[in-house]
This record gives structure tokens, sequence and C-alpha cells, in this order.
């Protein structure tokens, strides 16, 4: 596990943008599951704001680790934030763009998803495989969108599952942990005080940390890289 811990959000989003330029070097086509929030959010703004000429947007294919089941014009759409601070910013070919398609039904929706995934990427033992999975943690804990209350969903056969958000209800599409650990890179992007808990349960594998499906993140063969602010990073000894 690669921990790397920066000053604040700007410098988390700077260094893996920095990290995702060097990434995608000498590659053909290389396949990303972006994630929501409000680090890459930042993370978007800088890369299109600084790095948008450093980077062959039409070699990037671009999806989604999970979404809500909302249109994508709905403020809480991933898509229509990520629209917002990087496609609006950048010239991406819109055939490279794989939204989940939230307005479906979610049963339907994660179905479609999985076999588009299995379509359009390499597979190890039948597993579409990531270049790029990109990860945060929410303060309930959850990650993509698999909530510890539901965290049997990790382990699910079907690569892209329903989740259930626990207080609002809201539905949402998610990648499963199988697909996850099957990424040739995975990079949690964590930032934020309230973070500091979890991240050092999660971190240094204390009693109750299998509680957060971050703790399941374990690529197979990949790589896996932590980008911390310090705040997120403050009770890790
Ligand atoms: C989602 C996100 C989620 C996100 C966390 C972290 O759709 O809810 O994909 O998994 O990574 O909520 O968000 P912050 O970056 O705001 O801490």
């Amino acid at each position: 596990m690669d921990l790397k811990i920066y000053k604040d959000k700007k410098e988390v989003a700077e260094q893996f943008s920095n990290y995702l330029v060097d990434q995608l070097k000498d590659k053909e086509s290389f396949h990303m599951a972006l994630s929501g929030g409000s680090t890459p959010k930042i993370v978007f703004d800088v890369l299109a704001d600084n790095f948008a000429d450093k980077v062959d947007w039409n070699k990037v294919h671009f999806y989604w680790g999970d979404e809500r089941c909302v249109p994508p014009s709905d403020d809480e759409s991933n898509y229509k934030m990520t629209v917002e601070h990087l496609f609006s910013k950048i010239e991406v070919p819109k055939a490279n763009i794989h939204r989940i398609l939230g307005e479906k039904s979610p049963t339907d929706e994660a179905i479609r998803y999985a076999n588009l995934l299995e379509i359009n990427m390499d597979r190890v033992e039948e597993v579409p495989q990531f270049d790029l999975v990109i990860l945060g943690m929410g303060d309930d804990g959850h990650t993509a969108s698999i909530f510890p209350h539901e965290i049997e969903l990790w382990d699910a056969e079907d690569h892209c599952v329903v989740a259930t958000h626990p207080d609002s209800g809201q539905k949402r599409v998610s990648i499963n942990g199988k697909v996850i650990n099957t990424a040739k890179e995975v990079a949690f992007l964590v930032t934020g005080a309230s973070k500091a808990e979890k991240v050092e349960a999660v971190v240094e594998k204390t009693e109750g940390s299998e509680a957060y499906p971050a703790s399941l993140v374990n690529p197979s063969s990949g790589n896996l890289v932590w980008f911390l602010d310090e705040a997120a990073a403050s009770l890790l000894k």
C-alpha cells in the first residue's frame, strides 16, 4: 500500500493529476472508473485547468465506479458533476464517455453496465480489468457505493450491483469488489478530518476496520495508492 500525504485537497489534486499523466504514458487506450464526491470535483478542475494539454484524451475511456439512480441533470448525479468540472472544459470524444444510466431501472442498468464493461475491456478470469479505478471514502465509510450496512454487495457475483443509501434510500449502481480488485491501479482520493478515524482503521487494520469496504480493497495483481491530505492522515502513526 502506497500512502501519499499532501498538505491539502488542492495538492492532492495536483499530485494525483501528475500520477494520472504518468499512468497514461505509453498507453494506447486507458479505461478509467471515476468517483463522485468533493475530492474528485477538485481533481477534475485541476486536471482540466492545468493538465488538459498534457493528456491525449482521445485514448481515455471514462466510466464510473458508481452512480446515483437519478437523471443526468440532477445535482446528485456524479456524471453531472464530471461534466461541470471536466467534460465542459476538455475535448473528449462522446464515444469515450460510458455513463451509468441513472434514469433507468437500477436492476436493468446494473446488468447493462456489467455487460458493457465486459465487452469494452480485457478480462482477467472473466472480470473486466480497468486500467485505473478511482475511489473515495464517504463520512459513513462507503466506498464506490458499497455501504457498510450492505457490505455483502462487495462479494456479489454480479460485477455491478444495486446499492441503497442508508439514510435517503436512494438507489445506486456500483461496481463490486471483484471488479475493483482486478484493476491494474486503484487510487483512493481521501481528504478532510472527518475521514481521519476511518483512514486510520483501514490503513492500520485496527479492530472493526472490516466494517468498511475500503478495508477490502486489495488489488490481486494491481497497485493500490492512497492520495491523502494531512487532515485525513492526521491519526496515522
Ligand atoms: C459517491 C462517491 C463516494 C465518494 C465519497 C467521498 O457517489 O458517493 O463515489 O464514494 O467517493 O462520498 O466523497 P468526498 O470526496 O466528498 O470525501
